[in-house]
């Protein structure tokens, strides 16, 4: 049976760190068949750079996913056209470059990824999810046997009702972006796995990432600074998921590799 493994947003050097040196096993221990990451806060917490992308390519990750930081390193914009494993948030406006659907097959199943961006607290033009979703995916239903759509957005409650509006029409709808792994994964009664959050990769003893001082700083005083990358409690966080040939979950397992 085919198996996925989904990874949480990768922070910054020790986020790559780790993958870079624990994924390749972590694959082969698993069986995955398929390993899709999001990579938004790859390069230094914010964005990604074609060279940081390719490096997680070479880690054993198939494809990548972005979210709201999907621009933030310059230049990127022009660099994502040559990236044909790098996947854009599809509701991002039409006319932005990158790709919003990436298909990778393996032993004859074709697995399709996209990521969404939701509305509440989002701080990028987006149109909304629930809108564009049922075109989009009418759109690529012929060109996948299984389909991973990840929902990039802060709200829980945003995330668990795309979670039930794909019953049956995605094989793992999984949210990213709070950074903060949720304790609620479920395989829908329609064969949809879901969980709200599968956390980040990155250093855990820190504010979503980033060093507690800098980000407790400007709650207490609201003063701009500097927030530094953390680097202790590091853990790679996802989903590993297992599904029939035709896309249809049986099973769905948290992952939390603590080093
Ligand atoms: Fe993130
Ligand atoms: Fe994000």
């Amino acid at each position: 049976m085919p198996r996925l493994l989904f990874i949480g947003d990768i922070v910054g050097r020790p986020g790559r760190d780790l993958i870079r040196e624990r994924l390749p096993k972590l694959r082969e221990e698993l069986g995955a068949d398929f390993v899709v990451a999001n990579g938004e806060n790859a390069a230094a917490g914010a964005g990604i750079t074609a060279t940081i992308a390719h490096e997680l390519l070479a880690s054993g990750v198939d494809v990548v996913t972005l979210g709201d930081h999907v621009w933030d390193q310059r230049g990127f914009d022009k660099e994502i056209v040559g990236l044909d494993k790098v996947c854009r948030p599809a509701n991002l406006p039409s006319q932005c470059p990158g790709r919003t659907f990436i298909v990778v097959e393996k032993d004859g199943v074709r697995l399709g990824i996209c990521t969404l961006l939701g509305s509440a607290f989002m701080k990028i033009e987006a149109d909304s999810a629930f809108h564009m979703i049922d075109a989009f995916i009418e759109k690529i239903k012929g060109q996948c046997d299984a389909l991973l759509v990840e929902l990039h957005a802060e709200a829980t409650s945003e995330k668990v009702a795309m979670g039930w509006y794909l019953d049956g029409r995605a094989t793992l709808v999984a949210g990213t972006h709070t950074h903060i792994p949720t304790a609620d994964e479920i395989v829908l009664p329609r064969g949809t796995a879901y969980i709200t959050d599968v956390g980040m990769t990155g250093p855990y003893q820190s504010i979503l990432g980033r060093e507690v001082a800098g980000v407790l700083g400007r709650f207490l005083d609201g003063m701009p600074r500097r927030w530094e990358i953390a680097s202790g409690d590091m853990r790679l966080c996802g989903c590993v998921v297992d599904f029939t040939p035709k896309g249809m979950a049986t099973s769905i397992k948290r992952v939390d590799l603590r080093v």
